[in-house]
């Protein structure tokens, strides 16, 4: 299948630093991606170096970005800025970031349409209200003349996703879109996501820390660390037979439904910053069946159909998982 987006190589430094190294990942239209890793590894980065939100020092140094046919790291600034807020759209965390505080969010929703869909003042204003429905915020009419500071955190998450929408994207990126909001609105949030994706087609790269999240909102999943791809598979195979003992370690991080445990698991150490100083796999130092192989650069290795993993021992995953590796498989009880 054609895909819409795909990324090859992808390397990006600030300055001197080189913070992603060999990311690749595609995504086909109208599918879910799930991005997860620990704070520090990347998701961000990734995401707004497809979007060309990346901000001096940092810049791409290496790899490509296809959108489509296109190659976007070679489009002119223009181009680029024209994709974003149309075909692919980004939100985050914390509305405020892309919400104006000096301009109602009718004024902001409108000016997407103006630019972006050619409408004129009074037909963006009649669309904004629409928008504002369709992401379920009630008297939509009203709520055009609020400030952002005037609406509730779950309403500006709204208000930031009616103004992705207006623009028609054929991608949203979701940078931790739920992590500032509590549980239930949280939970409002992605079930809105999912509904209007089933509603406009578009595809969605949903970036969290939150495994749970990515197995209940995404069909796929890529998981990162200090800047690499570590694992990409089907939710089901990155859950329920995890290949890279960084996943592993994830998984078995995560509390479990009716299991007794004073402590919960956390993964030894801490991410490496600097990835110039480590030659092999990054995750070696930490890892509880790192042997002197481990040292060398590892290439992606196909464990399954449609999983890899960037660690030579899961090339024979079996075998070790039944040997020392079972050491950071999920507990069975
Ligand atoms: N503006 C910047 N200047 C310098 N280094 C940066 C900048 N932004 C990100 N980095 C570095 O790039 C690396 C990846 O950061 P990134 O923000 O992508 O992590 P993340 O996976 O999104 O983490 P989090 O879960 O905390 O959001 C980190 O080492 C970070 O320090
Ligand atoms: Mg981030």
């Amino acid at each position: 299948m054609q895909q819409l987006l795909s990324v090859q190589d992808l390397e990006v430094s600030f300055a001197n630093r080189r913070v992603l190294r060999q990311v690749s990942f595609s995504l086909a239209p109208g599918e879910t991606l799930g991005i997860v890793g620990e704070s520090g590894s990347g998701k961000s980065v990734t995401a707004l170096a497809i979007m060309g939100l990346l901000s001096w020092p940092g810049r791409v140094t290496g790899g490509q970005i296809l959108w489509h046919d296109d190659d976007l790291l070679s489009l002119p600034p223009d181009a680029h800025r024209r994709l974003r807020g149309s075909a692919m759209a980004m939100i985050f965390q914390e509305p405020m970031t892309c919400l104006n505080p000096v301009y109602t969010v009718g004024q902001q929703i409108a000016e997407v349409l103006m630019l972006h869909r050619g409408m004129n003042k009074r037909e963006a204003a009649e669309a904004a209200a629409a928008y504002l429905a369709q992401v379920g915020i009630a008297e939509p009419k009203a709520r055009l003349r609020n400030f952002p500071h005037e609406l509730s955190g779950g309403m500006r998450q709204r208000v930031m996703i009616a103004m992705a929408l207006a623009g028609e994207p054929e991608l949203l990126i979701a940078d931790e879109p739920t992590t500032a909001l509590d549980v239930t609105v949280q939970a409002q949030i992605l079930d809105l996501l999912q509904r209007l994706q089933a509603e406009t087609g578009m595809a969605m790269i949903l970036i969290t820390h939150d495994l749970g999240l990515v197995a209940e909102n995404a069909a796929r999943g890529i998981v990162m660390y200090a800047g690499e791809v570590v694992e990409t598979g089907g939710v089901d195979e990155l859950f329920v037979s995890p290949a890279h003992p960084y996943t592993q370690g994830l998984l078995r991080s995560l509390p479990r439904w009716g299991e007794q445990r004073d402590v919960l698991y956390s993964i030894p150490g801490t991410v490496p910053r600097n990835l110039e100083t480590i030659p092999g796999c990054a995750f070696a130092d930490r890892c509880p069946v790192a042997t002197e192989a481990c040292q060398e650069p590892q290439i992606m290795r196909q464990v399954g159909p449609a999983q890899t993993a960037r660690c030579w021992a899961a090339k024979a995953k079996q075998p070790i998982l039944e040997g020392g590796a079972a050491e950071c498989q999920p507990p069975t009880k």
